[in-house]
């Protein structure tokens, strides 16, 4: 199993999930972060950190496409490790459903 970041992340993308990572298998987008799925030693510490519970286990039904597209693109985004300021609306788009409208499939920053 791994655990798989939804799109509860994008546009508040957080980072405090970033900070406890002991594997450091976080990358980052331009909205939105996505865990390797390879990576991830299913320790679980990440989770709890999510203030927007982003961050799920794969064992949860109907979280497959999230699965393949945390696959995907941490293949193509850069590493992050470090913890940097949320964007200043990211209160804005907290709990709104159907975020994937929202997806961007340009890479971020990283460290
Ligand atoms: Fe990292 Fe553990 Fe979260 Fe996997 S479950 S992303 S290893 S903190
Ligand atoms: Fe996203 Fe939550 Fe991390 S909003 S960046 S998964 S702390």
């Amino acid at each position: 199993m791994t655990y798989i970041v939804n799109d509860s992340c994008i546009r508040c993308k957080y980072m405090d999930c970033v900070s406890v990572c002991p594997v450091d298998c976080f990358y980052e987008g331009k909205n939105m972060l996505v865990i390797h799925p390879d990576e991830c030693i299913d320790c679980g510490v990440c989770e709890p950190e999510c203030p927007v519970e982003a961050i799920k286990p794969d064992t949860e039904p109907g979280l497959e496409d999230w699965l393949k597209l945390n696959a995907e693109y941490a293949k193509q985004w850069p590493n992050i490790t470090i913890k940097r300021d949320a964007p200043a609306d990211a209160k804005d788009w907290e709990g709104k459903l159907n975020k994937i409208t929202e997806f961007d499939p340009e890479p971020g920053e990283g460290d």
